[in-house]
């Protein structure tokens, strides 16, 4: 398995995507919210780049559920902002449209995979679980970045996956182990470097500090807890605009 990481989407050509499984990570906040929307029940999660594809994805989808940020707040009209703490039983067998800064573009840059998933640290052990069972050859990890910045919180996660993988590897059925880019091998080492401190990590970085500015730093400690939650979100397959759903820890991914 060759496992390459990209810290910042804009860095990632379409065409990159190709033949790859990608897994798409904007711990501050994205990728952990739709772990959070998916375990609280919601049926699917549609991700869009702009809130007014937001807004008419959801007037089309029956009794659709309107979530995201900018500047992180919930823009006018939404249902719900960006924060996983704030997920609710309404959500309960509800498509919910979702559109954020960072996260929703990047997972529309990987559109090109093979199959695609969403890791944060939350689901981190159930995302590494079913890559190791699915052993594609190409696994690439995508970071949301930060407004075009590279992102301490999504590069500690994709090190966690690394890691993971690494380790898993040796055991897995049809795994014959891992050759990892040099992107992979920085990010493993600044997880190793971090492991026992990530929220005061993340809370030392860009994103991490503005959260706190917001009055929403609980959200770090939130996303900071590993492998809390045992699910992978999954590109649904089909045609068109993407959906997540859920797919149990350790199941094999397919196209
Ligand atoms: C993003 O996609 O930029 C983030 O999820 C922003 C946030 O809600 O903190």
């Amino acid at each position: 398995m060759e496992i390459d990481v990209v810290f910042r989407w804009p860095d990632l050509l379409p065409e990159e995507a190709e033949g790859r499984v990608a897994v798409v990570i904007d711990v501050l906040r994205a990728t952990s919210m739709i772990a959070a929307l998916l375990a609280a029940g919601a049926r699917e999660v549609w991700p869009v780049k702009e809130v007014d594809e937001a807004r008419r994805l959801a007037s089309e989808l029956g009794g659709a559920l309107l979530a995201g940020e900018r500047g992180g707040l919930p823009p006018a009209g939404f249902d719900m902002g960006n924060s996983p703490r704030e997920v609710d039983a309404k959500v309960q067998g509800r498509p919910v449209v979702l559109t954020t800064t960072n996260g929703t573009s990047a997972i529309q840059r990987a559109a090109r995979a093979e199959a695609l998933v969403t890791a944060a640290f939350v689901n981190a052990g159930a995302v590494v679980a079913s890559l190791l069972a699915t052993a594609p050859e190409r696994v690439l990890i995508v970071c949301a970045g930060t407004e075009g910045a590279f992102s301490l919180d999504d590069a500690l996660c994709a090190g966690g996956i690394v890691a993971g993988l690494a380790s898993g590897a040796g055991e897995a059925p049809g795994c014959s182990g891992v050759r990892l880019t040099d992107s992979a091998v920085a990010a493993r080492l600044l997880y190793e470097s971090q492991q026992d401190k990530l929220a005061a990590a993340m809370r030392s970085c860009r994103h991490g500090r503005r959260l706190e500015s917001l009055g929403m730093g609980g959200d770090i400690d939130w996303a900071a807890r590993e492998s809390v939650i045992d699910l992978v979100p999954v590109r649904a397959p089909g045609q068109g605009q993407s959906r997540l759903v859920a797919a149990q820890a350790g199941a094999r991914l397919s196209a």
